[in-house]
Formats: C-alpha cells, structure tokens, sequence
C-alpha cells in the first residue's frame, strides 16, 4: 500500500478531495466557500495539521514496531516489501481486467493461417474488460425492454409531459407564496388589518401630496367615491398605480418605487376609503365603475345606483 499510494502523494489527495467536495456541497454563490466562510479555512488547516499528525504517529508506530520484530520478521518483512509493484496481487488482479493476450513467445500458436500480402492475424482473446462491458450492454438492452416495452414505464416523451405539469404546478404554487410576483391579472384584494396598516404607511408617505391624507383629493382626483376615471376594483386601481395615470395628469407609474407587495397593500387601503366621505372632497371624476366579473345577480341593484346617482 506504501509503495502504490505513498505519503507525499496520501495527503495532498485526500486534502485536495475533502477541500473539493466542501466547495461542491455548500452553497456559496459566486465566491469559494473557503473565502466566503471563514471557518471552513480553519476547519481545512486544522484538517490538513490533523492529517501530517496522523502520518506522523503512524510511521512512528511503524519506526517502534519494525525495532520490536526478530530477525526472521525483519527478513520477511524486507522481503514482502521488495517486490515491484507489478509483482503484487492487487497489480495482477487489474492487470487481468485488461489483457488476457499470451506472452510473446507463444505468439506463435496464435497465428492463424489467414495471410494478406504477409500481414497475419493473431487469434488473441478479447480484453476482458471489453466482454464484460459487452454482456452488461445485452443485459441492460433485456431490462430496457422489459421496462419500457412490457410494463409500460412513461418514455421521455412522456416524461418531459408530467414533468412540464408538475413544473407548472409548482410555478402556481410558488406565485400564491412569492408575494411580489403579482400582477394585475392575479392581483387580490387584501383585507387583513396588517395590510392594511402597510398600505396606509405607504400611502402617507407617498399619495397625500396629491390625494389628501383621507383620500379626498386635490391635484389627483376624489379617491373615496364610487367614480373612477381610469376604473375602480383592485384590478384597475392596482394597474393605475403600478402604470401610472394618464400621460401629463401628474400620477406617475409607481413601479419603480413600490413593490408589487406595496402598490396591493396601498391599493387595497385606497379601495377601502371608499364611502368614508371626506370633508370638502373633490367632486367625483369618471364613471361609476361596475364590476362586470361580479356575480349576475347584482347587476340590477348597480344598474340602479347607477341612475340614483346620475339623478
Ligand atoms: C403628483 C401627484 C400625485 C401623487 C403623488 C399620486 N397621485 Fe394618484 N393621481 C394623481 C392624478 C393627477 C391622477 C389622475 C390621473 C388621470 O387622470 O389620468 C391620479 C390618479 C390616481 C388613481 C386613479 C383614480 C381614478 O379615478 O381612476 C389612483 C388609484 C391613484 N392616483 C392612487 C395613488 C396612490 C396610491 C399614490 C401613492 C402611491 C398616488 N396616487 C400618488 C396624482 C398623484
């Protein structure tokens, strides 16, 4: 084994193998773990001081123990250790995995009568490694069969199919969870007293310029009547903010400001300002705004309000 694998080559291989499989299981983005954290270098030098320390107490161990052998020992010792590496077993054992030819002398019975313009041919065996990777293909060719022609397992077509539905599943998922991803096609409309919160903050720090703190409007338009002039519900109310309004109306697009999570916060408190009928609020701007996703048996009681309110 010392001889194959010996010391100055030992430890740095084993160093080199522990230091590449930390850079490949911890996750440390564009930088090697080892610069990123600290501690893995310590962990490293302390595992490379740990690794000559053993070398050492080993070959000291080796140092006594040879000391302690009789004279017979000795000889057997010095005589196992002096045969070259391609006399010892575990040489011969691989060296059969990749020859099986006759020694050159016996060539001779090998030859096969077949002479092209004196070129011969030897009837060698075949590696052996070669045959053995030949009798696993045929094996594999049986289980491939049984697997995919005779119990029907899903063939990559299909598995590139539930694959691509599961992905699209996971997608769904992850788009209920990962808040910022709304738009205003998905966006909904918030109603949890935290959100609420949130989206007031945001809208004092940001609206009241232009809408008044209640909402009731004076460079930007009433926001607690039932008239939208670009449309009400979170849908619109959420693009109109995101987008901006109209081109030199004054309300600029807030995403580059906001967060998607922030805009549905501040528009969900904007919807819910509605009806609270602010002192000296603007006139209404717009149309009544009717929500034609909502559920027909409604539309009547809209209709009227409607005409209610255009009296
Ligand atoms: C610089 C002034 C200004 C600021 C600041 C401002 N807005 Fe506006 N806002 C306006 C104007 C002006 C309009 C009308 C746009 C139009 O007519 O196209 C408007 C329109 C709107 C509308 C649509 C109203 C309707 O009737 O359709 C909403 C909703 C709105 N703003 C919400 C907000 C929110 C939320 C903020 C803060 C994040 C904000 N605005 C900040 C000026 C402003």
């Amino acid at each position: 084994m010392n001889k194959i694998f010996p010391v100055y080559l030992r430890v740095p291989v084993i160093f080199f193998s522990v230091f590449m499989a930390m850079e490949y299981f911890i996750d440390s983005g564009d930088r090697p773990a080892f610069l990123k954290y600290p501690m893995i270098s310590v962990f490293l030098a302390v595992f490379l001081f740990l690794l000559i320390a053993i070398e050492i107490v080993v070959s000291a161990i080796d140092n006594v123990t040879y000391h302690l052998l009789t004279d017979e020992q000795r000889k057997q010792l010095e005589e196992a250790e002096s045969i070259s590496i391609t006399e010892t077993k575990t040489y011969l054992k691989i060296k059969k995995w990749f020859v099986k030819s006759r020694p050159i002398e016996e060539e001779g019975q090998l030859l096969l009568d077949h002479d092209y313009d004196g070129i011969k041919e030897l009837d060698n065996d075949l590696p052996p490694w070669w045959t053995k990777l030949f009798y696993a293909c045929i094996l594999f060719g049986f289980v491939y069969m049984a697997k995919y022609h005779l119990f029907g397992e899903p063939d990559q077509t299909q598995e590139f199919e539930i694959e691509m539905a599961e992905a699209k599943i996971a997608v769904e998922e992850y788009k209920k969870t990962a808040k910022d991803l709304i738009d205003f096609e998905t966006v909904t409309l918030l109603t949890e007293a935290e959100d609420m919160a949130s989206g007031k903050k945001v809208f004092e720090t940001n609206c009241i310029a232009c809408h008044r703190p209640d909402g009731g409007g004076s460079i930007g338009p009433n926001l607690t009547d039932e008239n939208w002039i670009l449309g009400g519900g979170i849908k619109n109310v959420f693009h109109t903010i995101t987008e901006g309004g109209r081109d030199g109306k004054g309300m600029v697009a807030w995403k580059g400001t906001l967060k998607p999570s922030e805009i549905q916060q501040v528009a969900s408190y904007v919807l819910s300002l509605k009806g609270t009928d602010p002192k000296d609020a603007k006139p209404a701007e717009g149309d009544i705004w009717v929500d034609e996703s909502a559920p027909k048996t409604e539309t009547p009681k809209t209709e009227e309000a409607k005409v209610v309110a255009q009296n």
